[in-house]
């Protein structure tokens, strides 16, 4: 199995066994803060009638979050199986199937469909390659790019690596394929502003940080 596989795997793996805990935290307590202020960018933007890409949805309560509140459609990707279970077993349960869909897929090496928003909400830091996660992002989203990423910044930067650098390293003990990545956010912005998206909005809460960019180059070209 090539290494890119085995990480892939690796990463699903881990996502599968949390997934039914994760939708029961969510139907408990509801999006957490970094999430919903995620939510509130996009909202606040004009959600009602958008069509929404989630990449890495997990079990899809962020998605059909959106269509409550006014979007028309809504597409997840993931790489867990077993959360893509969840998210549409939850999307049928919340009688939202007819406006949501989601599939098992690696959003990093599949093209995905261009939608309004695109949202990828505490991914980037779960998989090696964010400038291949970004470039289907970018390519994706007509509007609006919205993602959370690790508070890796200012006097919270040596905390986090070193929670990243112990967290690792219990999961190389583990024998596990997750990881968890601080990805630069300057390289991040870089390469979205490369692509004609530019920062609008930005939070912090007590680990993440939110962020929302808009398109501000040429349109997304139509797709056939
Ligand atoms: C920390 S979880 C977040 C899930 C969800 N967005 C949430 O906030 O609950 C990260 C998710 O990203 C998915 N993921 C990571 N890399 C991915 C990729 N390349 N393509 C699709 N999904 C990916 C994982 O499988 C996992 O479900």
């Amino acid at each position: 199995m090539s290494s890119a596989h085995a990480q892939e795997k690796g990463i699903a793996e881990t996502f599968d066994d949390l997934a039914h805990d994760r939708c029961c935290k969510y139907k408990s307590n509801g999006l957490t803060a970094s999430s919903q202020v995620l939510l509130d960018f996009i909202s606040k933007k004009g959600l009602i009638g958008k069509t929404v890409m989630e990449i890495g949805c997990g079990t899809g309560f962020f998605a059909l979050e959106t269509l409550r509140n006014g979007a028309s459609s809504c597409v997840g990707v993931d790489l867990s199986s077993a959360a893509i279970k969840e998210a549409n077993a939850f999307a049928k349960e919340s009688g939202l199937e007819d406006r949501a869909r989601f599939e098992v897929a690696n959003a990093a090496s599949t093209r995905q469909p261009a939608s309004d928003v695109v949202v990828m909400d505490k991914v980037l830091c779960c998989y090696p390659d964010a400038d291949a996660l970004l470039k289907t992002a970018s390519e994706s989203s007509k509007e609006l790019l919205g993602f959370v990423v690790p508070r890796d910044e200012g006097l919270m930067k040596p905390p986090m690596k070193i929670g990243a650098a112990l967290i690792n390293l219990v999961e190389k003990l583990r024998k596990t394929g997750f990881r968890l990545y601080l990805h630069p956010l300057r390289s991040i912005d870089r390469l979205l502003s490369e692509s004609g998206f530019q920062q609008s909005d930005k939070a912090k809460s007590r680990f993440w940080l939110v962020y929302l960019y808009k398109r501000s180059g040429p349109a997304l070209p139509e797709r056939e």
